[in-house]
């Protein structure tokens, strides 16, 4: 079926909006029979800046690996990107990546980075302003599952979206597809996609990237307890939690738990949540792929595959995508 010209949608929600959305999801996740909680809620303004910390680690091997991939290959992949075109990114964060396609292209593209998280968006925003004065951004707060407009004077413009850092691998795969259908629907007819999405490879690494010798890690997953405790009330005791992380081989992802190390009850919007010594609350899973898998995926979401992009140990890879008309 051929889509509509879309405007991009994404809702952008007052505080007393996003506390109403954080509570729902954290009481939703809490009551269901194996609990979880929403990885988009790991980005407060001490999440993000705990998430920066990570792509310095070490062991977190993924953001170092897709940087060394664009500063290669930055010009190739923006050569057929038009003067006038609307960059939009889903999940910006710091926009670090960004600055690496901005370098080849001219001052007339304008910037639509969109994020759960304020704090980075601002923080970005402030440095793109900085290193590109005449660059028109147009940041966007909420999350790209939901939806809202972009200003009028956008829509005639061809966009191309930017998608890196392997955020789609925190998707189930069904999910994944849905995602970037929809993305599909934003980005218009001729819409073209750069996705970074993070290799399959032994489960030594794997783990290591999750279960930092530093504890940055941990400290990241903890703080989603921290941020119900401030922005919920609570009291919970963060001591009684410990980080854990599991690679599955079978569903190709890494999950991350934060599992009570004593049974307890925990006292959320009015709310009594009992934990087993040893029960784990699913914060985050992170899909690996190989370059055939998600391409498969890719299609199923109505994208052509392009270009593939890969650093020599093959552990990351950066997809070119078309929006197919046809799908
Ligand atoms: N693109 C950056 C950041 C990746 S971290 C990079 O490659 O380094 C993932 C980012 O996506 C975070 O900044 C987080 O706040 C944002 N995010 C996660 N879920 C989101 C959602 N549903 N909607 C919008 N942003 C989201
Ligand atoms: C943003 N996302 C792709 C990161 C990942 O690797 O799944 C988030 C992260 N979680 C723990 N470390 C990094």
């Amino acid at each position: 079926m051929k889509q509509p010209t879309s405007v991009i949608r994404v809702l952008e929600l007052t505080e007393p909006q996003r506390h109403d959305v954080f509570a729902t999801a954290v009481v939703e996740g809490l009551s269901k029979p194996r609990k979880t909680l929403p990885c988009q809620f790991l980005y407060d303004a001490h999440g993000s800046a705990l998430f920066e910390q990570i792509t310095e680690l070490p062991e977190y091997y993924p953001t170092r690996t897709e940087i060394g991939i664009l500063r290669e290959q930055a010009a190739e992949i923006t050569a057929s990107v038009p003067d006038d075109a609307v960059l939009v990114e889903f999940g910006s964060g710091s926009s670090i990546k960004t600055e690496l396609l901005l370098q080849h292209l001219p001052p007339t593209v304008a910037y639509v980075p969109i994020d759960v998280s304020p704090s980075a968006l601002s923080e970005a925003r402030q440095r793109l302003a900085h290193r590109f004065p005449k660059l028109h951004v147009y940041p966007i707060t909420g999350s790209f599952t939901d939806s809202v407009e972009l200003p009028a004077h956008f829509h005639q413009r061809p966009r191309v979206g930017f998608f890196p850092g392997s955020t789609i691998g925190n998707w189930t795969a069904e999910d994944a597809v849905c995602l970037l259908a929809s993305f599909r629907g934003v980005l218009n007819e001729n819409g073209r996609l750069i996705v970074g999405v993070d290799l399959k490879k032994d489960a030594r690494t794997l783990v290591r990237a999750y279960n930092d010798s530093a504890g940055i890690t941990a400290a990241f997953n903890l703080n989603l307890l921290v941020r119900i405790n401030r922005e919920l009330g609570s009291a919970i005791d963060i001591s009684s939690f410990r980080h854990e992380v599991i690679y599955d081989p079978l569903r190709g992802r890494i999950e991350m738990h934060l599992v009570s190390v004593i049974e307890q009850t925990v006292l959320i919007c009015g709310r009594r949540f009992h934990l087993r010594a040893g029960e784990s609350i699913h914060t985050e899973n992170s899909y690996k792929y190989t370059v055939a898998e998600f391409q498969d995926l890719a299609r199923q979401a109505g994208w052509s595959t392009g270009r593939v992009w890969t650093d020599d140990g093959a552990q990351f890879s950066i997809h070119e995508m078309t929006a197919r008309s046809n799908a």
